[in-house]
């Protein structure tokens, strides 16, 4: 049976994993793959902990590992669903590329440790899921651990993240005494030693909501209290909304350990149900493209660079929004204006890059670029030229004073400083005063990017003086009074001359908003 552009696209499921650096992203992205058969064993997925590595040595850690940029999306069909999993590194990984490829997603899977409920990092990653209304479904991991209250761990998600909370199964203990999760949505209890014989890890529930027939896990008070704690939720608790999962308001909730596997599948059948498979796009014209639509678009919102140092070779990475990828097809570079035939493609498998031989909507492919693409650059099939809406700028929250080391090479850095700054790798700010360079990030190891390239592609050596996190604010133009910088709030002009103020800390940026109560304030995403 052919299928048709629908039937594929329906089957597409484009998601990341965010969360806090080990709550267990690698660990279930791991299983995940596992389930779908495109790893054999666990622990292939990347050579953990880029962490363990001094944080300059870098490059040589994307060359170790090789397959960084391969375990960046991650293909592997499950049910009849075609699942994509895009990477969102953490750790000195952090950068604006994390944020952006959370707008290459049509939902997300947030991964907390149970034991420590909602860290930083996921924090920051929800907020930019959210403010885009995707599904998010949670998974509450580290279950063969002591950890956490599970009541105490859903009131926080839903305080501190504003998020309304859907438990679809609850634990039956933790730790040594993990019996099992009491699986509201399916109706049944899930054993994590099954009592009699294999088969019988699953028990249907009756009308009660009590486990049916004579089982000895009747007998324990931790099932007693599950039973109990589920009945609380059931009179308590938000209703079950499919659509306010759909709106990103309500965010079901599901228990596990992805180390052991347990309650992993059970959460993934769940998942490839709900989670939505692509939609439409906007264009800046406010035309809706539709994932179905027969011509090929797609927009750019990572590129890799010097994945070979020899070559200098980068990636485009384009997520497909609609039409049909066909090798060595033509498409145009909305910005540019462009032809460019797309013949040097790749796919990225859990362990492979492969040629891409077809990618519909909801797909992510990978382009050798030559310095035809830029970050947020749309391309496209046909003769009506479209752009999508623009990718956000996100506010960084770490800044590098930056001067050339060698005067004499002055061109070459401005140059370099000026076409990383285009494609997105970093931030620059100008001082207002002195017109001073200073350099805005969201993770250190954007830092440490620009002044690798800016030495090995530009040969131009630099000086970086770091000046910590600072809180960015913009202001309106009309409201700029040059007097009102000072060394705690210093104001300086982003790159397309908006002002901005750097301010060393809240305790400053309070001060500022008292004596200026006139001036407001605002952040990127
Ligand atoms: P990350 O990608 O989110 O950073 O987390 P990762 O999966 O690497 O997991 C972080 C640590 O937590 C790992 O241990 C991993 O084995 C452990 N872990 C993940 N899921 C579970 C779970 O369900 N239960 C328990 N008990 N542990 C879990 P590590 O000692 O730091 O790494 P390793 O050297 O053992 O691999």
């Amino acid at each position: 049976m052919t299928q048709t552009l629908a039937d594929k696209v329906k089957a597409r499921r484009t998601f990341a994993i965010i969360s806090h650096p080990d709550a267990g992203k690698t660990t279930i992205t791991e299983q995940l793959l596992l389930f779908g058969g495109a790893i054999r064993q666990a622990g292939t997925v990347k050579g953990k902990k880029s962490g363990r590595f001094a944080k300059s040595d870098w490059m040589d850690i994307e060359k170790q590992r090789g397959i960084s940029v391969t375990s960046s999306v991650m293909q592997v069909d499950y049910d009849g669903k075609q699942i994509n999993i895009l990477d969102t590194p953490g750790h000195e990984d952090f950068s604006e590329d994390t944020y952006r490829t959370l707008m290459a997603v049509d939902s997300a899977v947030m991964v907390i440790d149970s034991g420590k409920g909602i860290e930083p990092q996921t924090k920051k990653l929800f907020k930019v899921c959210s403010m885009r209304g995707i599904p998010i479904f949670t998974f509450i991991n580290k279950l063969d651990r002591d950890g956490r209250e599970p009541m105490d761990l859903i009131a926080e998600l839903e305080e501190v993240l504003g998020i309304d909370a859907y438990p679809m199964n609850w634990p039956m203990g933790m730790g040594k005494n993990l019996l099992g999760l009491y699986d509201i949505y399916n109706n049944r209890v899930e054993l994590t030693h099954p009592e009699e014989n294999e088969d019988n890890d699953f028990l249907p529930l009756n009308e009660d909501g009590e486990i049916e027939g004579d089982y000895q896990v009747m007998q324990s008070t931790i099932y007693t209290q599950a039973v109990e704690d589920v009945q609380l939720l059931k009179e308590a608790g938000n209703d079950f909304s499919e659509e306010a999962i759909a709106a990103g308001k309500l965010t079901p909730v599901f228990f596990g350990s992805a180390l052991t596997g347990f309650g992993v599948q059970t959460f993934l059948d769940a998942f490839v149900d709900f989670a939505p498979s692509p939609s439409e796009h906007m264009t800046v014209a406010e035309e809706i493209v539709e994932p179905t639509d027969e011509n090929f678009t797609g927009f750019i919102f990572k590129i890799q660079a010097n994945m070979n140092p020899a070559h200098r070779d980068r990636i485009a990475f384009v997520r497909v929004c609609s039409g049909e990828f066909k090798p060595g097809m033509d498409v145009y570079v909305h910005r540019t204006g462009k032809k460019i035939k797309l013949a040097h493609t790749t796919q990225f498998m859990a362990d492979s890059r492969e040629q891409v031989q077809t990618a519909v909507a909801g797909d992510i492919i990978g382009l050798y670029d030559t310095g035809n693409f830029q970050i947020g650059d749309t391309i496209y099939e046909g003769k009506k030229g479209l752009q999508f809406e623009a990718l956000p700028q996100f506010t960084p929250e770490l800044f590098m004073k930056v001067t050339p080391k060698n005067v004499m090479k002055q061109k070459s850095f401005h140059k370099g400083v000026q076409q990383l700054v285009q494609e997105g790798a970093i931030q620059l700010y100008k001082t207002y005063h002195t017109e001073d360079y200073i350099l805005g990030a969201v993770g250190q190891l954007q830092f440490e990017v620009f002044q690798y390239r800016l030495l090995h592609e530009y040969n131009a050596e630099v000086e970086m003086t770091p000046m910590g996190s600072k809180i960015a604010r913009w202001i309106d133009s009309e409201d700029l009074d040059p007097n009102m910088s000072s060394s705690r709030n210093l104001l300086c002009r982003d790159r397309f001359g908006n002002p901005v103020f750097l301010f060393e800390n809240q305790f400053a940026m309070r001060w500022f908003e008292d004596k200026y109560p006139e001036v407001k304030l605002t952040a990127l995403l």
